[in-house]
């Protein structure tokens, strides 16, 4: 298996173009079984959680065509719902998403459960109530999910039991070409919820968004469009926290600025200089010892999940360290083994782990999951010495040509 290889301590300089947000992209993708004639999405990131999603669709029979390396072609007329690779579909989170276009469409949806990154249980309950709502049946046994519906969903008020990024986008899947109004409460907030609407819309759908409440008016079909992907919110962090990790003046490219509003204070909080220049560029100064700070990760707009691992890393090159409470997945935590393996002085108790400030030394680690392995690249930038960090493939599935980036910023990274 390819390695990492980092030589820390090089400060970074220079511009990072931020590729198109994978969990936007996931969804969006799987959204095109619900459009008639060719969709094209622009600002498609090389990512292998992309590269399955599209594998699985091909697999029922789509059409899926590169226009170039980030555009890509797909038609799903005359696709198979019983074809589904379901070794593949069991490796991704996403394929959660194939339950709610897979039942608009067919009115029946037999699958793996979907799988994703391994920090504990990742039920899917309040998709498989929500679908129930609206009139189907599910039934879950070893392993797969069947969920059918002998008549037409029923439109209605769904109210989510918990805040869930992928039951919030599912029942607007299940529901867009539901006849009536349906109506979900207690949704999730994140951008890529609103540019899978943006893009639903774009295609006819009429989807309105009031605070966590999301209004639905179903349509007869919905049409192919053309239409460009939000860049990735949790990357853009991710090349903040590299840049608090080694000291330096980066430059992010293609943001959406008001997507990071509420996370970007902290890091001048902790001593960074931000300078937003409007037209989706960031400046990111880190010059002296950022203090530490305490966090609780939240559902958007608060402190992401996705970004507790990196945080953490970074916390160990500040004054003072810090912690993070994490109320999202409390199996996120694997990480924490590795930095410890590295100096890191790490404290895990119950949900939060503290992080005293650290002197990390270069060594080799092994990634968990897709954030963890990012939270020990963020770790070996800023170590003194030479680190290898193992699984590669974690990183490479949520992270476009993040060893290039890095490389192209100063850093002293190869993949081995
Ligand atoms: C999405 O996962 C993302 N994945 C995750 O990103 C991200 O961490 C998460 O949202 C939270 O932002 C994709 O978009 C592919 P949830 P999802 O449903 O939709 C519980 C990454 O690093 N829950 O918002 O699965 C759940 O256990 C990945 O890119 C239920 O109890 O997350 C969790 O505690 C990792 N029942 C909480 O809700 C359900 O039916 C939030 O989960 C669904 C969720």
């Amino acid at each position: 298996m390819e390695k990492i290889f980092v030589q820390g301590g090089e400060k970074l300089y220079g511009t990072v173009k931020i590729s198109g947000m994978k969990n936007s992209a996931l969804p969006i993708i799987f959204s095109t079984i619900l459009v008639k004639g060719e969709s094209v999405l622009e600002n498609i990131p090389i990512v292998s959680d992309v590269h399955n999603a599209l594998s699985i669709l091909s697999q029922m029979g789509a059409t899926v065509k590169y226009e170039d390396l980030h555009t890509v072609r797909i038609k799903t007329e005359n696709i198979d719902p019983n074809s589904l690779n379901m070794e593949l579909i069991s490796k991704m989170r996403a394929s959660s998403y194939l339950m709610g276009t897979l039942l608009a469409v067919f009115g029946k949806v037999m699958m793996a459960y979907p799988g994703g990154c391994n920090f504990g249980q990742r039920p899917i309950d309040e998709h498989l109530k929500g679908f129930t709502k609206m009139g189907a049946k599910c039934k879950e046994s070893d392993g797969y999910v069947e969920i059918t519906t002998d008549k037409k969903l029923k439109n209605g008020k769904i109210t989510l039991d918990k805040i869930s990024v992928g039951a919030t986008i599912n029942m607007i899947l299940a529901s867009v070409l539901t006849e009536g109004k349906t109506i979900i409460c207690n949704t999730a907030m994140e951008p890529h919820i609103d540019d899978t609407i943006c893009f639903l819309n774009k295609c006819g759908a009429n989807i309105k968004r009031v605070g966590n409440t999301i209004h639905i008016r179903g349509v007869d079909r919905l049409k192919g469009v053309r239409y460009s992907i939000f860049p990735d919110t949790i990357e853009a962090l991710t090349y903040i926290s590299c840049v608090g990790a080694t000291k330096g003046v980066i430059e992010l490219k293609n943001i959406r600025t008001e997507h990071l509003s509420s996370i970007l204070p902290l890091f001048e909080y902790m001593g960074m200089d931000i300078t937003d220049f409007g037209n989706d560029t960031l400046n990111i100064r880190s010059s002296i010892q950022l203090c530490g700070a305490h966090v609780r990760t939240a559902p958007y707009p608060g402190f992401p999940t996705d970004f507790h691992p990196q945080f953490s890393s970074l916390l160990c090159y500040t004054n003072g360290g810090g912690s993070v409470d994490e109320t999202i997945f409390p199996g996120r935590f694997a990480y924490v083994n590795e930095l410890k393996k590295m100096g890191g002085r790490v404290d895990k108790t119950n949900s939060q782990v503290f992080i005293m400030p650290s002197e990390l030394i270069g060594t080799e680690t092994c990634a968990t999951d897709l954030r963890a392995g990012a939270a020990l690249i963020v770790a070996s930038l800023g170590a003194k010495g030479v680190s290898t960090v193992n699984n590669v493939g974690f990183i490479l599935r949520g992270y476009e040509d993040i060893v290039g980036k890095l490389s192209s910023l100063g850093a002293i990274i190869k993949v081995i």
